[in-house]
């Protein structure tokens, strides 16, 4: 008998709220000016339920490039699919802070300086598994600390989308292991009989459109944000010490998978794809 085939250990006196440690969990909100503001619990509570929603997806997509390494595009998938139901809820939930006025979140925002949302180790954490690996963001947590160790980690090991394309190696596909820009036309021409006949290579092709869905939902989260911070702290400059707005925009288009962006681009032009020359072809 398997330890998954054992009927399951059962724990008498268990309830809802020594099961999930509700009373533990609502003990961490600790609001640093309450008496002045009303708002302060409610941005407490929005950034505490981001960090457990990117706990989650964290989890979903080491799970998700285990799956790529053991050729499994369908769970894989399906899995991408559960991040990007997250990542649609945590791009709606941005617009409760609205709800606050500029004036109340000026009532606590200094009490809030030097901290900020840019320091959210698991967000860097987000961005490094994916590919985003830009380690300029590591000098905001101290060296020697479980988050900067954590960010080190994600930098040193392969991305996700390193793994997806030694994924495609492994089933045929002519793509380099980590493609970047200079590596598009190669990507493409591997990639467009999957987007041309994607009733005949559905796994692959699903895979394709699941972690362009990723991307989007996050892409979409950095636009509503930035919206929602403008309107809420107009052109001041963040509480990280960043630029604010400006720094922001400049996040939003980011990609991480840029090249599965690009294909479409070429699906129903046979003469411009044997036409198109790189940057600096001669
Ligand atoms: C009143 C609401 C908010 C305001 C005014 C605000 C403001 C800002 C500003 C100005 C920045 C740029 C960095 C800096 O200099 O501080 C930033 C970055 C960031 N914020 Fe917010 N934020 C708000 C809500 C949130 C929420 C609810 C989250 C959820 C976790 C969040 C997560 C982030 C993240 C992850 C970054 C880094 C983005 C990047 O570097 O690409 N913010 N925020």
């Amino acid at each position: 008998m398997s330890d998954t085939d054992k009927p399951p250990r059962e724990y008498p006196g268990l309830t809802y709220g020594k099961y999930l440690k509700i009373s533990e969990l609502l003990q961490l909100q600790h609001t640093l000016v309450a008496d002045r503001s009303h708002d302060e619990l409610l941005f407490i509570v929005i950034h505490q339920a981001y960090e457990l929603w990117f706990k989650q997806i964290l989890y979903e997509l080491d799970t998700v490039g285990e799956l790529m390494k053991s050729g499994d595009p369908i769970e894989a998938r399906r899995l991408l699919d559960r991040v990007s139901t997250i990542g649609d809820v945590l791009v709606q939930q941005i617009h409760i802070l609205e709800t606050m006025t500029p004036r109340d979140f000026c009532h606590f925002r200094a009490a809030l300086r030097p901290a900020s949302g840019f320091q959210s180790a698991q967000f860097r954490e987000l961005e490094y598994l994916c590919g985003a690996k830009d380690p300029s963001y590591l000098v905001n947590y101290e060296e020697g600390s479980v988050e900067r160790a954590r960010l080190e980690r994600r930098l040193a090991e392969p991305s996700l989308r390193e793994t997806f394309y030694r994924m495609l190696q492994t089933f045929g596909y002519d793509v380099p292991e980590d493609p970047g820009d200079e590596d598009r036309d190669q990507v493409v021409r591997a990639l467009l009989p999957v987007y041309r006949n994607f009733e005949d290579q559905s796994a692959i092709y699903n895979l394709c459109e699941a972690l362009v869905s990723h991307d989007q939902w996050l892409a979409t989260w950095r636009f509503h944000h930035v919206r929602t911070v403008e309107r809420i702290i107009g052109s001041k400059r963040g509480t990280g010490g960043s630029s604010g707005v400006p720094y922001l925009m400049g996040t939003v288009s980011k990609r991480l998978f840029p090249l599965l962006w690009e294909v479409r681009a070429w699906l129903d032009d046979d003469d411009l794809f044997a036409t198109y020359k790189a940057p600096g072809e001669a």
